[in-house]
């Protein structure tokens, strides 16, 4: 085929323009092995919500692994191989048992740690179980989801215990609750996290294309800036409201987790730190297919009401809209899995400037996979016990209107940027 015009610069020229670029494996990939793969396995990952482990198990698949999530009768929580290791059979038809899970087929029972407990069948004295385990993963349960450690034993970091999941009752904190489910996307898990670094989109894919889907407010033009944090990154949307300043930060929590504040903010009213309504990751099924598991945070009005507000917003799955529906009112969830064949392609892209955040997303991503490669551990991963801060947030600040529309915007600009950079060096603290 024709090589392929790295910057087309000719009308009617895509005769030179068919050719198409391999996928960014160091990055996309997933599975066993892989670069990228084993740098998300250093991390804890959620792999279902509680309320899905019920009298049966539960077959899944995470980062190209198969396998079975149980809880046996004594309530302890197993992820383990989906395929016993006697000769195969899927554990998804195992018989929950008092202690772990028993195959379907010839009664093996395995316990949550692998060990094999019983090989009914076999002679008394064989010790095959003994010499035996079946592979499993540690797990552990936080506000209604299963979350699981997949790297090597010997890495294995404690559970971040992020601000925003612990906090309730304590000023700016929300009252906190689960999602009921979780939602499937068909594409890779970079480009959906991608989105969270993407505020650009919000003034045009959520304001002119589909309609004013949050408030008024969000059709302000934001300025713009990113920062680095001790977990990733922020994005600092900063809004002249008014004689006010509303200043709405957005976490990416490596590698694959961000937090986003309310939709329903309008800027109107001072208030100091306002924690996130939502905390979400995007786990990878395999190279081609995610699935995103969050936590929603209501305030303790929302929580009151009777009709609380939904989990999941407009966009956020394919809500069982038909084609022509999405292409009259496209969603996030549209712009994201239609990207390339569901995996993007680094080298078809023409990055601009809007796309500063979703760079430097990238470069941090890339760095953590290189550092697992060369025996190192992620700038990003939490080593310590305890509560780990997050800076996710809405501030409405007073700052009176410049005298020109110039030095308003730059006015805008600093404040964002100062009201970021104190919480990054100084998070608000639990009471
Ligand atoms: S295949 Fe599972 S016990 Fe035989
Ligand atoms: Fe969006």
């Amino acid at each position: 085929m024709t090589t392929r015009a790295p910057f087309l610069n000719t009308p009617f020229g895509a005769y030179y323009h068919r050719d198409v670029p391999h996928e960014d494996t160091e990055m996309t990939h997933v599975g066993p092995g892989t670069p990228g793969g084993e740098y998300l396995r250093r991390f804890w990952q959620p792999v279902c919500a509680s309320e899905e482990l019920t009298n049966f198990p539960l077959a899944l698949k995470i980062m190209d692994e198969e396998l079975v999530a149980f809880r046996d009768l004594n309530g302890r929580t197993g992820l383990v191989e989906m395929h016993c290791p006697h000769r195969g059979t899927s554990l998804e038809f195992g018989l929950i048992s008092e202690q772990g899970i028993r195959c379907c087929y010839h009664g093996w029972l395995m316990d949550v740690d692998g060990r094999i407990l019983e090989t009914p069948g076999e002679p008394p004295d064989s010790t095959l179980k003994d010499r035996l385990c079946h592979g499993a993963y540690p797990v552990l349960e936080h506000k209604g989801l299963v979350f699981a450690y997949m790297g090597p034993a010997d890495k294995k970091p404690p559970f971040p215990l992020y601000d925003s999941l612990v906090g309730e009752g304590q000023p700016g904190y929300r009252q906190s609750s689960v999602t009921g489910g979780k939602h499937f996307m068909p594409c890779n898990w970079l480009q959906i996290k991608e989105n969270s670094m993407d505020p650009a989109h919000t003034a045009f894919l959520h304001t002119i294309v589909s309609g004013r889907q949050f408030t008024d407010e969000f059709g302000i033009i934001p300025e713009l800036d990113f920062l680095e944090t001790p977990l990733g990154l922020v994005y600092v949307a900063s809004r002249r409201v008014g004689e006010n300043v509303w200043v709405r930060m957005n976490d990416f929590m490596a590698p694959n987790v961000h937090q986003v504040p309310s939709n329903s903010e309008d800027g109107k009213s001072e208030h100091p730190f306002l924690r996130p309504w939502l905390t979400q990751w995007s786990v990878p099924v395999d190279n081609y297919n995610t699935v995103n598991l969050r936590v929603r945070h209501y305030t303790d009005e929302e929580w009151a009401r009777p009709q609380r507000p939904p989990v999941l917003t407009f966009g956020q799955s394919e809500e069982n809209r038909t084609y022509e529906e999405r292409q009259r009112m496209p969603s996030d969830f549209d712009a994201f899995t239609s990207i390339f064949w569901r995996m993007s392609r680094h080298g078809l892209e023409h990055l601009a400037t809007t796309d500063r955040g979703v760079i430097m997303m990238r470069n941090l991503v890339r760095q953590g996979i290189r550092a697992v490669q060369e025996g190192r551990d992620p700038k990003e991963l939490v080593r310590t016990n305890g509560v780990v801060r997050t800076y996710a947030n809405d501030t409405v600040v007073r700052v009176p209107r410049a005298s020109t529309e110039e030095a308003d915007a730059e006015l805008v600009r600093e404040t964002g940027r100062r009201v970021a950079q104190e919480y990054i060096d100084n998070p608000p603290t639990l009471e």
